[in-house]
């Protein structure tokens, strides 16, 4: 598969990952204070299951983590993606 590009439109308050120039996948946050909430996660049914919503979490966390900020996963494939990954439990906002 095609190495799918990764960015924060921060415009629509959202990671998203591109293939083909389209968004496979995005997750919507909010940021206030310092902390980003992670709301809702979406990849595209045509993608599903074949780890794009893990590299977005995967990406999205490590872009809160370089920006000195917090996380809050109310979005539940984020949370679940942390609990699986505990090496970003300590991004989590408490
Ligand atoms: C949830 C979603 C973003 C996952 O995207 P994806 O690209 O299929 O995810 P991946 O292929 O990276 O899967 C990674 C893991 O996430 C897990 N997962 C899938 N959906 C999940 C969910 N709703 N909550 C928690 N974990 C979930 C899978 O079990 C998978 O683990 P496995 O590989 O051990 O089976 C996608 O299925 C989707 O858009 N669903 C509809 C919207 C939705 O329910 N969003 C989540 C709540 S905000």
């Amino acid at each position: 598969m095609q190495e799918p590009e990764f960015s924060n439109n921060a415009a629509a308050h959202q990671y998203e990952l591109k293939l083909d120039g389209g968004v496979a996948g995005y997750a919507v946050y909010e940021e206030q204070s310092g902390r980003v909430r992670f709301t809702h996660t979406v990849v595209e049914p045509q993608h599903e299951g074949k780890g794009l919503g893990s590299k977005l979490a995967k990406q999205a966390l490590d872009d809160v983590r370089q920006r000195g900020l917090k996380a809050v996963p109310q979005c539940r494939f984020i949370a679940a993606y942390i609990e699986r990954h505990p090496e970003y439990s300590d991004l989590v906002a408490g």
